[in-house]
């Protein structure tokens, strides 16, 4: 279970409040201006000439709101959204059902296109293309295939990887759009806004400490921010102040560069135990007693990000940021 409180990946208590603190449009909808740009211009051009929307891939890291992103497109078009995701589509007719339900223009929101099966991606292509759905009804010699027309509508996809899509589908896509990690100042903005809408008092400081903690990702932000208030609310006066944040982040074991103790667990395994490497990925698994996949997918991007784990190839490095940042000192080469 991945219960971190930094961890970019939705928990079900995310979910209770993200929904509240949704932008709703793109004036609202804070950083990522280069997508933004763009996407204002594509939104314009469709409606001027009364057409639906591209199919838009939104790729990037968990937790940098391409749901969110996937809304806010369905309401500056004026169109309605279904939401679905590639693990919940299982056989063709569950595609099939959601298509033929869809209104002229409509948005269908696919997050994790890339766990599509590939039979269900094979319904996707006409689909896209044409605006129809090709289905086989009856079974063995009397089985036939038909031809159902949709409505015109705009598939809006969403990958961690996209790098896992096939190529066939990401070809499909007429507008592809990469979100970024925010920087300090845009996460700083929107830990301002969230509080605003939580309507409780925070000082420029004190959100731009969140901002930092943040691993570059408003879903932290606003967790991060949710659990400061439940502090400042019993031991402050329920204002946010920038020493009240401090301690309250101590508490939460998220140090100064948004890691917690399980960075820390694995960065000292692999100084201490390691010399800082080069050391095998299923070594520091064993060491730390965490899967490989999971060291992979969720521990190390951010530390490679911030450059304190270097992938070479007799294994993973510790860097002198790293030593320096848990307080050991790099050792000289001799
Ligand atoms: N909340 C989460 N992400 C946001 C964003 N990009 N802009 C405004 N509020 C947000």
């Amino acid at each position: 279970m991945d219960d971190r409180v930094v961890t970019r990946s939705a928990t079900n208590f995310d979910e209770s409040f993200e929904l509240s603190l949704r932008p709703q449009n793109l004036q609202q909808y804070i950083g990522q201006q280069k997508v933004k740009k763009n996407l204002k211009i594509f939104i314009e051009a469709a409606k001027m000439r009364e057409e639906s929307l591209d199919h838009v891939l939104l790729y990037g890291p968990p937790g940098l709101g391409k749901t969110t992103l996937a809304a806010v497109i369905a309401n500056e078009m004026g169109v309605n959204i279904r939401m679905t995701s590639g693990p919940a589509i299982e056989r063709p007719g569950d595609l099939a059902a959601i298509l033929s339900d869809l209104e002229p223009g409509d948005v269908l929101f696919i997050d994790e296109i890339h766990r599509l099966p590939r039979s269900i991606e094979e319904v996707l292509y006409p689909a896209m293309e044409d605006y129809c759905l090709d289905i086989v009804v009856g079974k063995g010699p009397a089985a036939r295939s038909v031809r159902l027309d949709l409505p015109p509508f705009t598939l809006v996809g969403a990958t961690t990887r996209s790098g896992a899509l096939s190529a066939p589908l990401r070809d499909r896509f007429g507008v592809l759009l990469r979100l970024d990690y925010y920087d300090e100042e845009a996460l700083a903005e929107i830990v301002k806004r969230s509080s605003s809408l939580f309507d409780v008092a925070i000082d420029d400081q004190a959100s731009v400490e969140l901002a930092r903690r943040s691993r570059g990702t408003p879903r932290i932000a606003n967790r991060l921010l949710k659990r400061v208030r439940d502090y400042a609310q019993v031991i402050g006066d329920g204002a946010i102040t920038i020493d009240l944040s401090k301690t309250a982040l101590e508490l939460l074991q998220v140090d100064p560069l948004g890691l917690d103790h399980i960075d820390r667990k694995l960065m000292e395994t692999m100084i201490e135990r390691f010399r800082g490497g080069p050391v095998g990925l299923d070594t520091i698994a064993a060491s730390i007693g965490e899967e490989s996949m999971t060291i992979e997918d969720v521990y190390e991007p951010y530390l490679m990000q911030i450059g304190f784990i270097q992938r070479t190839p007799r294994g993973r490095m510790a860097t002198a940021p790293a030593y320096e940042h848990f307080g050991y000192s790099y050792p000289s080469e001799t």
